[in-house]
C-alpha cells in the first residue's frame, strides 16, 4: 500500500479495463475512417487565453474549471478542457483548409475540468470528437448528427435521445438575450443565487439550472426559437428536414443552450436514459464565428464530442472485447527453460501471442503439471505447450489444448507454423 493515491476525479484505468477501452477505440477509429475522418493530435497544454476567448470568459469551464499553470514561456497555460478550440487553432496555424473545401478530423484523448466528481463526471476524462471545418451548409450539420447517431447505434447504445436547437447568431441572439434578461430580472426574487448572477453575465445559461423553483420560472421564459432571424430559422428548418429524410428521430428543445459560448445556430445533445444525472453522452454544435475570434478569416464549422467513460457506462457488459488468442509455454524443468524461451520467440515471430510460465520448479504449491495447467487456464490461454525431459530428447513439444482433451506432439521446427494455423 503506497501513501500516495491518484487525485480525486482522476482515476487510473487498470489493466483489467484496458481490453474494453481498446475495443471501443478500435471500433471508433474504424467507424470514423469509413466516414472519411482522419485523426488530429493536439497538445494537452495550450495558452489559457485560447480557451478563455473560445469557450467564453463567463462560462463555468473558464471561470472555475480549468487547471491553469501561471506561466510557461511567459504565458499562462491550461490543461485542455475540450478539443474544439485546439483543433481550430491548429487548422488556422497550419492552413489545413488550403485546397480543401471541408476538412474532416477527429481526436481521442484526455480532457481536464475541475468539476465536482460524481458518477459520469470526472476531472480527467476522455473524449472522442469530430470537427467538420469549412462549410456552413445545413446538410453538413445533418451528416455530423447522422454520424453520431450511427456510431452510437454501431455500439448498440441503449435508450438514446437526440435533442436539437438553434442558439441563433450574432444578429438575432443579442436581441433575444435582452428579452430573456428583462424576463429574468422581473422574476429575480424566484431565482436561485446562481441564476441571478447569470442573468447579467450569461443569461441563456440559466436554462441549465436544475433547481426546481428556477425550472418552474423558466418554463414561462421566452424561447429563442421565437426570436430567430430568417437565416437561422431557415437553417434550422433545413437541418430538421435533413434529419427526417435520414430517418433520425429527434426532438426540438429550445432549452438546450450548451455551456460553451462559441456556438451559433445548431446546438445538439444526445442523452442516454441509463446514465443518471450526468446523462449527456455527446454534444456539439456549429461554431461559425470562432475562427474570427481567433484572428483567422471566416471559417464555418461544426462538430461534437462524446464522453468515453459515459459511453462505457451506458454499454455496461455489452461491449465484449475480442481477445487475441494466446498459448502458454510450461517448461517442466530447468533444462527445458532455455528451449522454451527460444520456441516462444519463434512462435511470436509467427504472430502467435505466447507467454511463459515460470519453470514448474518455481511455481507456487502444488508443484505439478495440474497447477501449471490451472494457471494457463486462469491466464485464458487456449493451449499449454509442455516441455520436459522426454520432449527434449525427442525434439518435440506437447501441445495440450485446454478447451478439450486433445493433446499433440509437434516437432520443434513445426511448432510456430502449427500454432499460427490452429489459432488463425
Ligand atoms: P461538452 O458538452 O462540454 O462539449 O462535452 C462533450 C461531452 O464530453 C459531454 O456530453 C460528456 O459526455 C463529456 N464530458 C464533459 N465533461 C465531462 C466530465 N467532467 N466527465 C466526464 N465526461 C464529461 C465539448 O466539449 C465541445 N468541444 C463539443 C464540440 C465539438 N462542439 C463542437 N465540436
Amino acid at each position: 500500500m503506497s501513501k500516495y493515491k491518484s487525485l480525486k476525479g482522476m482515476p487510473d484505468i487498470l489493466p483489467a479495463d484496458i481490453p474494453r477501452w481498446h475495443e471501443m477505440e478500435k471500433r471508433i477509429r474504424r467507424f470514423l475512417s469509413i466516414y472519411g475522418y482522419t485523426e488530429i493530435r493536439t497538445p494537452i497544454l495550450e495558452e489559457t487565453e485560447l480557451f478563455a476567448r473560445s469557450i467564453g470568459s463567463s462560462t463555468d469551464i473558464v471561470e472555475k474549471e480549468m487547471f491553469t499553470l501561471p506561466e510557461v514561456s511567459g504565458k499562462p497555460v491550461s490543461l485542455r478542457p475540450e478539443g474544439t478550440a485546439s483543433v481550430l487553432r491548429s487548422y488556422l496555424e497550419h492552413h489545413l483548409g488550403h485546397g480543401q473545401d471541408l476538412l474532416k478530423v477527429y481526436y481521442l484523448g484526455p480532457m481536464f475540468r475541475h468539476e465536482r466528481p460524481q458518477k459520469g463526471r470526472l476531472r480527467q476524462f476522455h473524449q472522442m470528437g469530430i470537427e467538420a471545418i469549412g462549410s456552413d451548409h445545413p446538410f453538413v450539420d445533418v451528416e455530423v448528427m447522422v454520424l453520431l447517431m450511427n456510431l452510437l447505434e454501431f455500439f448498440q447504445t441503449p435508450d438514446l435521445h437526440l435533442e436539437i436547437n438553434s442558439v441563433g447568431d450574432e444578429e438575432c441572439r443579442p436581441a433575444y438575450r435582452k428579452i430573456l434578461k428583462d424576463f429574468l430580472k422581473a422574476h429575480a426574487q424566484e431565482l436561485c443565487e446562481n441564476c441571478q448572477r447569470r442573468t447579467d453575465s450569461n443569461p441563456m445559461r440559466v436554462f441549465d439550472c436544475k433547481v426546481p423553483s428556477c425550472q418552474s420560472v423558466l418554463e414561462q421564459a421566452p424561447i429563442i426559437l421565437d426570436h430567430l432571424n430568417a437565416r437561422c430559422a431557415d437553417h434550422l428548418a433545413s437541418v430538421e428536414e435533413g434529419l427526417r429524410t435520414a430517418g433520425v428521430s429527434f426532438t426540438k428543445n429550445p432549452r438546450i443552450v450548451r455551456g460553451l459560448d462559441y456556438y451559433e445556430r445548431t446546438a445538439f445533445e444526445v442523452t442516454s436514459g441509463n446514465l443518471g444525472a450526468q446523462n449527456a453522452v455527446a454534444a456539439g454544435g456549429r461554431y461559425d464565428g470562432l475562427a474570427e475570434v481567433m484572428g483567422g478569416s471566416h471559417t464555418p464549422a461544426i462538430g461534437f464530442a462524446m464522453g468515453l467513460e459515459r459511453l462505457l457506462l451506458t454499454l455496461g457488459d455489452s461491449l465484449i472485447p475480442s481477445l487475441q488468442k494466446r498459448v502458454e509455454f510450461v517448461p517442466l524443468d530447468d533444462k527445458a527453460q532455455i528451449q522454451t524461451m527460444a520456441l516462444s520467440m519463434q512462435t511470436r515471430q509467427a504472430c502467435v501471442r505466447s507467454d511463459t510460465s515460470p519453470t514448474i520448479e518455481f511455481l507456487p504449491e502444488p508443484k505439478s503439471i495440474k497447477a501449471a495447467l490451472r494457471r494457463a487456464n486462469r491466464n485464458q490461454a487456449v493451449a499449454a505447450i509442455l516441455l520436459g525431459s522426454e520432449e527434449m530428447k525427442k525434439n518435440t513439444a506437447t501441445v495440450k489444448w485446454l478447451n478439450g482433451k486433445d493433446q499433440k506432439e509437434i516437432r520443434f521446427e513445426d511448432l510456430p507454423s502449427y500454432l499460427s494455423k490452429e489459432l488463425a
